[in-house]
């Protein structure tokens, strides 16, 4: 069949609006939030149901013609953009929200569901779905399993693998297949659709999932604090830990993130200015007095900002989430690596050095997620240099630093996934025999890859 009998089939199965070839759309739709990936699908389709999902998937098997499953597309490491010629196809129409199960604390979703969507819904059951990501109006709970997002809260809550407990999938084949079901508790053989979560969308396409669902969490009390830089911001860490609260999430930024996120946004600088800065955010059941212990972590903390309500929390926060918007603009090479929280300081000292001594003038903005051992690396483009040589500068660096961080027993990706960006060097943090019975499990079950071919691994 040739290509403009095979989209005419896929249209007429989908009707005029299930399609679109509009030069606009593959351009929106076939790229994530990497910026350095330029998009080329076939075309986009947006089926209405998992019977739809299984016809594209059928057809684009028949016409051999490559699939990019698509969610919010609000990934960073490339998961999503389709750039030879696939059929991305979007999830986005399969936006069903179940009844709520309070007994079990479950629901069954479907997979375009956007993550506030969802959160607002379970709001009135007294429940939520602890994937707490700063992009939560665009990313959805088919992208979140996909990728195994973090986010936020993992600290407290884990990745979003803790919280799912079946999906439906759609296979290479085309075949439906439901994993798993409403079970907190099933022991029965390998539980495949832990699998599915985190295979980014090469094993097959999620079209619902059944959540775990937890309490709305309590009333928290967060604080901005300044430190003197990464490791007391650690120490800091590790002295909230003795409290009797329940962290919900610990961060850290340093000035130059918070400069950024002044200029992009208008907002005031919060504290005085200092090199790094902690944020947590805490549930205080025993009425701990923070400010107190504040105040008693001298050798620490070098100003700060305790919110007295929910307002001045959110503002808080939202120097925290909005740096990933604020150092778009600058171009930002992003890196996301893990180490052991014990190691995080120290890492993040050599990678300083590093930059210092291999890349003087360039301008690194470290954040990240201190209670799992997660920092950004985001290397900011100077505006003087062009973007082959930028790509090709920090493509050295990114050798180096996965040099660092393997020597740690550290991970290339802490959240962001492989995709394509990383794939190059997959095998810096995963042994040889790990990747073999990777490509051995995408072979069983995508034997013409199909699914988003290319992606975390070349077979
Ligand atoms: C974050 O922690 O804000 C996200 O992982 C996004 C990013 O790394 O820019
Ligand atoms: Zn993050």
């Amino acid at each position: 069949m040739n290509r403009s009998d095979f989209l005419a089939a896929l249209r007429a199965t989908l009707g005029p609006d299930g399609l679109s070839t509009d030069p606009s759309d593959l351009t929106h739709w076939g790229r994530d939030w990497t910026r350095s990936l330029a998009p080329d699908p076939l075309a986009v389709v947006w089926p209405r149901d998992t019977a739809e999902v299984a016809a594209v998937v059928r057809a684009c098997a028949a016409a051999g013609t490559a699939i990019v499953p698509s969610g919010g597309r609000t990934g960073l490491a490339g998961g999503a953009v389709a750039a030879h010629g696939e059929v991305v196809l979007s999830l986005d129409r399969l936006r069903d929200i179940g009844p709520v199960d309070g007994l079990n604390r479950s629901v069954t979703v479907g997979a375009g569901v956007p993550n506030s969507v969802l959160q607002t819904a379970l709001v009135p059951h007294g429940l939520w779905w602890p994937v707490d990501l700063a992009s939560k109006g665009s990313a959805t709970v088919g992208g979140n399993l996909a990728t195994n997002a973090g986010g936020l809260r993992v600290l407290r809550y884990g990745h979003a693998r803790n919280w799912v407990l079946g999906v439906q999938v759609v296979w290479a084949s085309g075949e439906i297949t439901q994993l798993g079901g409403a079970l907190h508790k099933d022991n029965s053989g390998y539980a495949l659709q832990q699998l599915l979560v985190g295979g980014e969308g090469t094993l097959g396409i999620l079209t619902a999932a059944t959540l775990a669902l937890a309490p709305l969490p309590g009333p928290s009390e967060v604080a901005l604090v300044g430190v003197r830089d990464l490791g007391a911001a650690v120490a800091l860490f590790g002295a909230l830990r003795q409290l009797p609260v329940v962290v919900n999430a610990f961060e850290a930024l340093t000035d130059l993130c918070l400069e950024q996120v002044i200029a992009h946004t208008g907002m005031a600088r919060p504290l005085q200015p200092c090199a790094t800065y902690a944020l947590f955010d805490v549930e205080n059941p025993r009425g701990a007095d923070l400010a107190e212990w504040l105040a008693g972590q001298a050798g620490l903390v070098q100003d700060a900002a305790l919110a007295t309500d929910r307002t001045q929390a959110d503002k808080l926060w939202s120097y925290r989430e909005r740096i990933t918007e604020s150092l778009q603009p600058r171009r930002p090479h992003k890196n996301d690596v893990s180490v052991p929280v014990s190691s995080m300081a120290g890492l993040a000292a050599e990678v300083a050095q590093w930059f210092a001594t291999h890349r003087p003038g360039w301008q690194v903005a470290l954040f990240g997620h201190v209670g799992d051992g997660n920092l950004h690396v985001n290397a900011l483009a100077p505006s003087d240099l062009a973007q082959k040589d930028w790509r090709l500068a920090c493509e050295q660096a990114d050798q180096a630093l996965y040099g660092l961080v393997a020597a740690r027993g550290g991970s290339l990706s802490a959240e962001h996934g492989i995709g394509l960006l990383k794939k190059p060097y997959l095998s810096i943090t995963r042994p040889a025999a790990e990747l073999a019975a990777m490509r051995a499990v995408k072979r069983a079950l995508d034997p013409g890859n199909l699914l988003n071919p290319g992606k975390i691994f070349d077979l």
